[in-house]
């Protein structure tokens, strides 16, 4: 059994190493939702320090090599108090417990900022990504039907929903 990943908060220093690791992730296919690469400064005014990021934490092993991120996101077509989530582990090192050592993190600071919900949006051909959230409480919420890919291939999103706790002292 692999030692548990340490989670700590990401930096603007952290953007060139994640860059790399979901960009491997969108080449891959089948998975997230997002298709274009990210150069790392785009990635880190998106997902990581920018302004619209209410969170973002890594997980790194003994070494220091960067093993997953989870960015919690404010978007325009959720209510102030519903954060977007995304989740990354990198490639070779998923279902060793990255996602949800971040996840730990994310809702817990999630709690203390005062939000209500976590919303995740997952392809509805990401089996595992379904999976994992709802591993993490997540229920479904709603259902946007055949959203193209880029080549034009419709494929559902599914929208799970996370409810947080009242205070952070509720969360364990
Ligand atoms: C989805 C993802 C973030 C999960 O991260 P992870 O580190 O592999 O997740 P964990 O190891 O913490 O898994 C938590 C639980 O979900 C389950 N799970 C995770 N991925 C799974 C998969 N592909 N198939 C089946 N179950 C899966 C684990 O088995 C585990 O179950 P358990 O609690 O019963 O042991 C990772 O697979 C990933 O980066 N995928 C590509 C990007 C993506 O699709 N992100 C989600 C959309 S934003």
């Amino acid at each position: 059994m692999p030692a548990t990943p340490s989670i700590r908060p990401v930096r603007s220093e952290d953007a060139a190493a994640l860059a790399d690791l979901l960009n491997a992730i969108i080449a891959a296919g089948g998975t997230t939702a997002l298709e274009e690469p990210f150069s790392p400064e785009l990635l880190d005014e998106v997902f990581l320090t920018g302004p619209e990021v209410l969170c973002c934490f890594v997980a790194e092993d003994a070494t220091g090599l960067l093993l997953g991120f989870q960015t919690l996101i404010r978007v325009p077509h959720l209510p102030a108090d519903v954060g977007d989530i995304g989740t990354f582990a990198r490639i070779g090192t998923v279902q060793r417990g990255i996602g949800s050592a971040l996840f730990a993190a994310t809702k817990a600071r999630a709690a203390e900022l005062g939000l209500r919900e976590i919303n995740a949006i997952i392809r509805a051909d990401n089996t595992g990504g379904l999976t994992f959230y709802g591993k993490q409480g997540f229920v479904d919420h709603s259902v946007k039907p055949e959203v193209p890919l880029a080549d034009g291939t419709p494929v559902d999103r599914i929208n799970k929903r996370y409810v947080l706790p009242r205070s952070a002292a509720e969360v364990k």
